[in-house]
Formats: C-alpha cells, sequence, structure tokens
C-alpha cells in the first residue's frame, strides 16, 4: 500500500464517527492504517454497548485487543498468538492464549473458559494461510460462534500474492470469449 493511500486511510478511520470518542492514534494496529476501521464501524456500532465476546487469532503486540476492548465498553476480548504477547497497560477485560489457531482443542478450551454460550465476533488475523484459516473457521464456526455471530476473515487477499507461502496470482476462470456472445 501506497504511503499516500495509508495517510488518506487513516484520516478517514479517524474522521469516523462510528468510532468516537476513541482517539485512533492511541493504538497502533494495521485495522487503523489499512482502513479497516472504516468498514467495522458500521457494521459493529449496534454491538457497542452490549456485553459481546470477541475471540482474535493473531494478535501481535496486543494493540487490536486494547482497541476492541475500547471500543466495546462492556465486552470480553480475548486473543490468542502464537508469540508470547504483553499487553500495554492494563489487562482489564482482556485474556490472551497462546498457541496456534489449527489447534482445535486449543480453541475449545479457550472458548470453553471464555464464551462457553459462544463467541458474538471472532476475527482471524493470524497466519493468512488458507488450510490453517480453513481449521479454525469451521471448528469455530460449527460450535463455538453464536447464531447470527460475525466471522471475520482479514486479509484474504494474501491468497492472491505470487510471493505469499499459499498465493498464487489471480486468473480469471472466464476468457471475454466465454462471457460475451459475437453480434
Ligand atoms: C497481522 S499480525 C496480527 C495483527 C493484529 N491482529 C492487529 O490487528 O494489530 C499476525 C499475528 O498472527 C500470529 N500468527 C501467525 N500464525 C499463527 C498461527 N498459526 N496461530 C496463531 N497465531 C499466528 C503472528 O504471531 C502475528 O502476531
Amino acid at each position: 500500500m501506497s504511503e499516500d493511500r495509508t495517510a488518506h486511510d487513516k484520516e478517514r478511520a479517524l474522521s469516523n464517527d462510528y468510532l468516537a470518542p476513541l482517539d485512533l492514534n492511541n493504538y497502533h494496529t494495521d485495522k487503523i492504517t489499512n482502513g479497516y476501521m472504516n468498514v467495522y464501524g458500521p457494521i459493529l456500532a449496534p454491538l457497542r454497548s452490549k456485553p459481546i465476546k470477541l475471540l482474535e487469532l493473531g494478535v501481535l503486540g496486543g494493540e487490536s485487543l486494547r482497541l476492541w476492548r475500547d471500543y466495546f465498553w462492556n465486552g470480553t476480548i480475548v486473543g490468542l498468538d502464537l508469540r508470547p504477547v504483553t499487553i500495554n497497560g492494563p489487562m482489564e477485560r482482556i485474556f490472551v492464549y497462546q498457541g496456534a489457531q489449527q489447534d482445535t482443542a486449543l480453541l475449545s478450551r479457550i472458548a470453553q473458559e471464555r464464551a462457553s454460550d459462544g463467541f458474538d465476533i471472532i476475527i482471524d488475523d493470524a497466519s493468512h494461510i488458507a488450510d490453517l484459516t480453513r481449521i479454525s473457521f469451521w471448528h469455530l464456526f460449527d460450535n463455538h460462534l453464536k447464531p447470527s455471530g460475525l466471522y471475520v476473515v482479514e486479509d484474504w487477499g494474501t491468497g492472491y500474492w505470487s510471493d505469499w507461502p499459499d498465493g498464487m496470482t489471480y486468473r480469471s476462470i472466464h476468457s471475454f470469449e466465454n462471457v460475451f456472445y459475437p453480434c
């Protein structure tokens, strides 16, 4: 993403009424610089005051967990990462686990401990490897997401990067010949 584009997305996110009164400058997550909060804002706004339970797979330095904790002021925020995570500041309403997104036994243990009646929102921002994403998705979607809960897979576009471990350049299966009829 170009620097111009990043600056533009950040500016839009910062001026997004759906996110008020949060100061997004306080959270160092690419959800802001990539402009994802502009997409999340209108979708998640009705849930902001509710006692939701959110699970995020892949949390890096825990900045997105802090953002979700402050965004959902009655929410319980749970994170999982391969690496140890140290949260910057108080852990209030944040719970972090270490392990792999494809470890279905661990995913079930986390759900039993933090959301026994299911998560309201699950976000996969972990490996971005399709096989691992698929394992987490089916396990969590079938067993630990509430009915009408939201399941988000971020950065799916990596699958179209030719230099990504399981990526490949996008090619349409349709040629123009099959799409347009000669007249
Ligand atoms: C893009 S970063 C997460 C950024 C964070 N969600 C945010 O919005 O700021 C991806 C994270 O996924 C973790 N990760 C990669 N593969 C994983 C796996 N198989 N299981 C769990 N976490 C994984 C990495 O350690 C890294 O911290």
